[in-house]
């Protein structure tokens, strides 16, 4: 029977894909489907075709999971912030674990899958975020608001007057916090909220503004009190967004490079010098680097604000710092990447490879990026050891991890697919 588009059909799922969807297979097409669980019968109407997947919308769910629970936000299911509300907890914790297995042995290659820990849950699982950006709209009858974008319509804006995964429990329509045409960051730092407003490609267009007074905060930085230390940022810089579990974060980072007194790390993506100042005082030197100047300048002040004299930061591309550092013959003992959501390139990749740190840190928010990369340091001579999953984003799609690569020698890494058809 084919399949075609606006059919109705009742449907076994089968998995829960990376992505935040549920999946089915008819007729060796496979069929992707939203605020569904695996193990649940669903009956579901086909909305869209891509070469041999099928994109539907859940209609009813006949048979539930015992794993599926009540959404607790009202937005839920048209906002394009939650996929997982739908799903107990701890589940989604284990669906992240099989998730990232499926990706190293799909999209990495790998044949042997390192030891995968299970996931770290967030302390926090509402009200965690310190960020959200809302967009500018007007309602049909002019009057302006602020929202999130509607799943599967980015251009549609609906009023979000309060979100229960934002740090700040309050319902943000009360304050007439306006720019034209600009969207509102809401941001906490250290528990105090404040904003500033941003056009639509990231530029930040106002200084901040104190939440509750309204008044401009001028230049004054912001920090962050985490492992002992204050990490003063831009106000506008980037920082992790779940402060809940930070302190785990960085003791698993820790605990897999394993710091000791001669060592030199790199941190490599290092933003205000977060991961490297938690290990400052255990290693021989720092030396971290970073593309955005004003994040170097922070991670500069830190340093000197912890009395850290071991610590140097370039304002630099990685892969020019990293090619630079491999003329001068340094060889690095612990390198810590913690790239964008992108991953790494190639050039960095290579320059990494050719550094030949003895541990590796590599910390990913993009698991198929990760998978991707982790294949490459694997066919260079890297065993990937260890995998910590955290969950940072929960009744998200997304998920962090920390990976350990330990350096074996050419010929010796983790064996992988691609490995094997170069032979
Ligand atoms: C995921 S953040 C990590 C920040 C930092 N490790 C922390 O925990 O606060 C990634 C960082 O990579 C930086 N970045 C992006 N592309 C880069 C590049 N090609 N070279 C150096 N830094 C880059 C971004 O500015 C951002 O600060």
């Amino acid at each position: 029977m084919a399949v075609r588009i606006g059919d109705e059909i009742v449907l076994d799922l089968v998995d829960n894909a990376f992505g935040g969807e549920a999946v089915g297979r008819i007729n060796n097409l496979v069929i992707f489907v939203p605020f569904a669980i695996k193990g649940e019968k669903v009956r579901v109407k086909i909305i869209s075709k891509k070469r041999r997947m099928l994109f539907a919308d859940l209609l009813e769910v006949i048979e539930p999971s015992p794993e599926r629970q009540e959404p607790f936000c009202k937005n839920f299911g048209r906002c394009g912030g939650c996929q997982y509300q739908h799903i107990k907890y701890p589940y989604q914790l284990e669906i992240f674990v099989k998730q990232l297995k499926d990706l190293l042995i799909r999209t990495g290659g790998f044949l042997e899958l390192p030891e995968i820990l299970p996931a770290l849950p967030s302390p926090k699982t509402t009200h965690y975020r310190n960020r959200i950006d809302l967009h500018p709209a007007v309602g049909e009858a002019g009057e302006p608001y602020y929202g999130f974008c509607l799943r599967n319509a980015p251009k549609t804006i609906f009023p979000l007057t309060e979100c229960p995964i934002f740090a700040l429990e309050d319902d943000f329509s009360k304050i007439p916090m306006r720019m034209e045409d600009k969207l509102l960051v809401l941001r906490t730092h250290s528990g105090e909220p404040y904003y500033y407003f941003k056009d639509n490609h990231n530029v930040v267009s106002s200084k901040p503004y104190d939440y509750k007074t309204k008044e401009s905060l001028g230049d004054e930085d912001v920090f962050y009190d985490f492992c002992g230390l204050r990490f003063f940022n831009s106000y506008s810089g980037f920082f992790q967004v779940n402060p809940s579990l930070l302190e785990t974060f960085a003791k698993v980072v820790r605990d897999f490079a394993q710091p000791k007194s001669d060592d030199l790390l790199l941190d490599v993506y290092c933003g205000a010098g977060f991961f490297g100042l938690t290990l400052a005082k255990e290693v021989k030197k720092v030396l971290g680097v970073e593309i955005d100047p004003s994040s170097i300048a922070y991670a500069k002040k830190n340093a000197e604000a912890a009395g850290f004299t071991n610590c140097e930061y370039t304002a630099d591309f990685a892969e020019n710092f990293l090619k630079g550092l491999l003329e001068t013959g340094v060889k690095p003992d612990i390198c810590i990447l913690d790239p964008p959501r992108t991953g790494l390139t190639n050039k960095a990749v290579s320059a990494v490879k050719h550094l030949e740190p003895k541990r590796l840190i590599y910390i990913s928010c993009g698991p198929p990026t990760f998978a991707r990369d982790a294949a490459k340091f694997a066919n260079a001579g890297y065993q990937l050891s260890k995998i910590q999953p955290l969950d940072l984003f929960p009744h998200t799609k997304h998920f962090e991890l920390i990976s350990l690569f330990e350096w074996k020698g050419k010929g010796l890494g983790s064996p992988t697919k691609s490995a094997e058809s170069e032979e």
